[in-house]
């Protein structure tokens, strides 16, 4: 990927542009791997760079830096499409192009601040210079402004793009869908000092980017990918698209009432956050059946006449896509599922269980149709016509996907030991919380998910080395 700047054979700008997007990405999914087990040390250890590389700033960064580079990969995957989507030349790119040195300026100051000053003062100043201290996107205000800029060029990069070119079913979807998903990151950025207020405003980014806007974008992708990757009908998968977008909004938008079960805000959010957001894994489901369906049948079609099987033009990609198509029904669907009733949310509110549900969902839905995406750009960037997965492109997803689900487990456990014995036997009070994270369950579940952390660590280097050689290799063997 890297060596592919000078030599690439992208065809058109918005590639090129794409492909900048996806460097940063996985230099920031590497960063947030790093912060992580940072952080899941100092479970074990609480000494462990103790004032000076505090669990607080661990956890902030790689939270953070999860959201930033999944926003790079979204950009880089839609301006990737953009031209073969529309078939119209990308927009307005010179000043995309602008557009991205600026926020990867901006994201590099600010990460430099996260790690270097870290806190500041309970005064404007800080809000303005050194984070808002919103949990997910704690960017200074700032750079909140700059971000909003940029993400307006990209805006207007793509929509342009589309008024000009085809308007297929697919980017009439992504157009509507990243204005709702740009407007959201708005409701996250103005002060208030009540903190139920705070945090209701702050739902709407979190909640609505990920079990909304974000679930459509990625939907967008997926048919996109399914048709240039098997040969899937277009028809077909625009037609799954429009019921998921459906559904998806159906229940997403007022299932955001499981947030508001304990903040503060009036009790009928207890039954309209239960009910709507009960209905989630509906869409989580079809689209799951969709994608295997779908692939099914163009490898029965291709068998029934007699063809070779395998039409799938990049194994890699495919093998991430399929892989999404599962983890995000387990991780959002399954394991939403579980905590999303009251009456179960009393007991796992904020324990490890949450933090389960949140790597196994994050990392499903969305890391991996973005990592399927940048071996997608890869596919362009070396002009291969098949790009088969090779030994690196295994290892890679097969530790990735089972670190975290090993990590999902331990924290799984852990969450469960909070549940009996801090929240179940001892009520919930602020002593039961430390007699819980000191009982063995909850120490051995935290050591298991360090070591799978690593395991996770180790597959992403796989990854990466795999993404800076695969594409010349296939050159290679292709000529
Ligand atoms: C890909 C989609 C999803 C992602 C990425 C995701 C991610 C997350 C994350 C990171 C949190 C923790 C937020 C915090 O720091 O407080 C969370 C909380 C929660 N999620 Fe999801 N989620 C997704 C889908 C779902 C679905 C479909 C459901 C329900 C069916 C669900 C139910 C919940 C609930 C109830 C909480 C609150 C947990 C608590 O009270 O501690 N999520 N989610
Ligand atoms: C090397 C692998 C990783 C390690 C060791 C790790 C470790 C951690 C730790 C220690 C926390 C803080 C938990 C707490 O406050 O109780 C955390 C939070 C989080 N991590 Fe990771 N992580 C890793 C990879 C990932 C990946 C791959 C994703 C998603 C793609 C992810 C998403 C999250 C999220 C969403 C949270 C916030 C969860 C919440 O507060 O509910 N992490 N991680
Ligand atoms: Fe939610």
């Amino acid at each position: 990927m890297l060596t592919s700047i000078k030599t690439n054979s992208l065809t058109t700008d918005g590639q090129k542009l794409g492909m900048m997007y996806f460097r940063v990405a996985i230099i920031l999914f590497g960063a947030q791997l790093l912060m992580g087990l940072i952080a899941a040390i100092q479970f074990l250890a609480p000494n462990f760079l103790f004032e000076i590389f505090d669990f607080s700033v661990a956890r902030m960064v790689h939270i953070n830096a999860l959201v930033v580079w999944m926003l790079y990969a979204m950009i880089g995957a839609t301006y990737m499409m953009l031209t073969e989507e529309t078939g119209h030349e990308g927009v307005g790119l010179g000043l995309g192009k602008l557009g991205f040195w600026v926020l990867t300026a901006a994201v590099t100051v600010v990460v430099l601040v996260y790690i270097i000053v870290q806190v500041g003062s309970g005064t404007e100043a800080s809000l303005w210079l050194i984070h808002e201290g919103r949990e997910y996107i704690e960017a200074p205000r700032w750079a909140d402004i700059g971000i909003v800029v940029v993400v307006l060029i990209f805006y207007f990069n793509v929509f342009a793009t589309y008024m000009k070119g085809e308007k297929t079913g697919i980017m009439t979807v992504m157009v509507a869908n990243l204005l709702a998903l740009a407007g959201l990151y708005l409701a996250g950025m103005f002060y208030t000092d009540n903190i139920s207020m705070d945090q209701f405003w702050w739902w709407w980014v979190i909640h609505l980017w990920v079990e909304a806007t974000w679930e459509v974008f990625v939907g967008t992708l997926a048919a996109f990918a399914l048709i240039r990757l098997i040969g899937a009908k277009r028809e077909v998968v625009e037609m799954w698209l429009w019921i998921e977008v459906l559904m998806l909004f159906g229940s997403g938008i007022l299932g955001m009432g499981h947030h508001y079960f304990w903040i503060g805000t009036p009790e009928y959010w207890w039954e309209i956050g239960a009910l709507f957001s009960a209905l989630e894994p509906v869409p989580l489901i079809a689209m799951f059946v969709h994608v295997l369906y779908d692939w099914g049948k163009e490898q029965g079609a291709h068998e029934a006449k007699g063809e070779p099987k395998s039409v799938v033009t990049n194994g890699p990609a495919m093998a991430w896509i399929v892989t999404n198509a599962f983890g995000n029904f387990l991780g959002a669907g399954i394991w939403g599922f579980f905590h999303t009733l009251p009456q179960v949310n009393i007991y796992t509110h904020g324990t490890q269980f949450t933090a389960a549900h949140g790597h196994l969902a994050f990392f499903g839905a969305y890391a991996t149709i973005l990592i399927g995406m940048m071996y997608y750009g890869i596919q362009k960037a070396y002009g291969v016509k098949v790009m088969s997965a090779t030994f690196k492109s295994k290892m890679g997803i097969f530790l990735i996907t089972f670190g975290v689900l090993g990590m999902t487990i331990a924290l799984t456990i852990a969450g469960y030991e909070q549940v009996m014995v801090e929240r179940g036997e001892m009520g919930a009070t602020w002593n039961a919380f430390f007699i819980a994270q000191e009982l063995p369950w909850y120490v051995q579940a935290q050591l298991w998910r360090t070591i799978m952390g690593v395991v996770t660590f180790i597959g992403f280097i796989y990854l990466v080395w795999d993404l800076l050689t695969i594409g010349k290799n296939a050159q290679a063997s292709e000529a």
